[in-house]
């Protein structure tokens, strides 16, 4: 195994990959670059025929994957992100013929795309979801909240026809939505400030034509998908009772424990593809995902700890600003062990597992994350092969933190 891995620090951020067909697709900051997935594949695993993605995000793993001919199986938990998955799998498993009829077919919506979707009605129970969910917030202007409900009626109706188009102006929306609303993804969801609103608001219209045009592009770029990519299971937290799928090597990025509210900051596409139809729907999505943020935080949760979780528990709860701070790292470490379970059970026993993880920091007390979940792996049989720095970071007070790829193997030790 070729030992010592290096990567330039921004293949391990969504930044890396821009550019590369099908990245763009949607801009998920959370992500990483397929140059990572390579790199790992040839240092760890260059004969590796099966893979193993328990957060797969936009689906960078798979997709690489599947284009160079390893059968690949995920899970994500963000039906937004599934789609996406789902979309660009689709796209990239087209034989040639089918794909330059798609092409013609995409070509001819884009002409007659905006007088289509100004005929279709707004769709009503889109509106009636919005206003369960949000209340009173404001988060578009009201000519475009208008052409958005236009989108979905037109989408709907479309999908009775050609459910290839459909799916492909759904993502090109999905992609559209926050840049084209009062909201602005600046690590978390936020409003544009004043100074921002200046630059003025991208028309959704124009900004979903150019994305369909970005998508076609990528679609006479892109090479065929040679392997299949298939979802193994929706929670990682839950695949222990599935037949193993025998993977050789596990690539994975996890969430961090840093307070991203993965659910929260797809609140508009989660509603745009109606999966929150009222205040409790966030809320139960937050449930299943793996407990990272402090919103994710219940009373049911945390209650679950690993005794090597104790010391640290302690320290946060004297330290912490919110009582919910220590609950959240120890359900956190309880759940990745849950998750950790899960890949050794659908690993070979000579396979290598790929971790992507980052430290961080509250109430000013260090939560060494990569180390924790080294323990948890070593205390499960895995071995680890290697740690990696791969970039340094800073909390938000300024602490120096570290972006790190742990590499296990799961159960023999190549250093014995
Ligand atoms: C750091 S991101 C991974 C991004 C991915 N590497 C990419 O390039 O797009 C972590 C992902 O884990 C997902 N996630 C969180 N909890 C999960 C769970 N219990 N099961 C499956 N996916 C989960 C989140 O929705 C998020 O997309």
């Amino acid at each position: 195994m070729d030992k010592n891995f290096s990567i330039e620090g921004k293949h391990t951020t969504h930044s890396g990959g821009k550019g590369e067909y099908l990245h763009d697709w949607y801009s998920y900051l959370e992500g990483f670059s397929s140059s990572f997935v390579s790199g790992i594949l040839d240092s760890y695993a260059p004969h590796a025929e099966i893979v193993l993605e328990p957060f797969a995000g936009v689906g960078t793993t798979p997709v690489y994957c599947s284009l160079h001919g390893l059968k690949t199986y995920y899970c994500e938990i963000n039906p937004v992100l599934r789609k996406i998955t789902s979309a660009k799998n689709t796209v990239i498993s087209l034989s040639k013929t089918d794909k330059e009829k798609y092409l013609e077919r995409l070509e001819s919506l884009i002409l007659s795309l905006i007088s289509n979707v100004e005929k279709s009605k707004p769709s009503e129970t889109l509106l009636v979801n919005y206003h369960n969910v949000f209340g009173k917030s404001v988060f578009f202007e009201k000519d475009t909240l208008n052409k958005v409900l236009k989108f979905r009626t037109y989408i709907d109706d479309l999908i009775e026809i050609d459910s290839l188009l459909a799916i492909s102006v759904e993502v090109a929306v999905l992609s559209c939505l926050v840049k084209c609303s009062l909201l602005k993804r600046s690590g978390d969801v936020r409003f544009k400030t004043p100074k921002e609103l200046t630059k003025g608001i991208p028309d959704l219209y124009d900004s979903v034509i150019k994305q369909l045009k970005l998508m076609a592009k990528d679609c006479i770029i892109c090479p065929q998908s040679i392997a299949e990519m298939s979802l193994l299971g929706i929670n990682a937290k839950e695949t222990l009772d599935l037949e193993s799928v025998n993977a050789d090597i596990v690539i994975t990025s996890p969430p961090y424990l840093n307070g991203t509210n993965y659910f929260r900051n797809t609140k508009l596409e989660l509603w745009f593809i109606n999966e929150l139809f009222d205040k409790s729907s966030l809320r139960s999505f937050r449930d299943q995902v793996v407990t990272s943020g402090i919103n994710d935080v219940t009373k049911a949760k945390g209650n679950d700890t690993l005794p090597i979780t104790e010391e640290l528990y302690k320290e946060l709860s004297e330290n912490s600003y919110d009582s919910r701070i220590p609950m959240m790292m120890t359900a956190y470490f309880y759940e990745m062990q849950l998750v950790f379970k899960g890949l050794q059970h659908h690993t070979k026993a000579d396979g290598i597992i790929c971790i992507d993880i980052g430290d961080s920091v509250y109430a000013g007390v260090h939560i060494p994350t990569h180390k924790i979940l080294t323990q948890i792996g070593c205390d499960l049989g895995w071995h680890l092969v290697e740690e990696v720095l791969l970039r340094s970071r800073r909390s938000k007070g300024g602490k120096e933190l570290g972006q790190y790829l742990l590499v296990f193997s799961n159960g023999i030790n190549e250093d014995t």
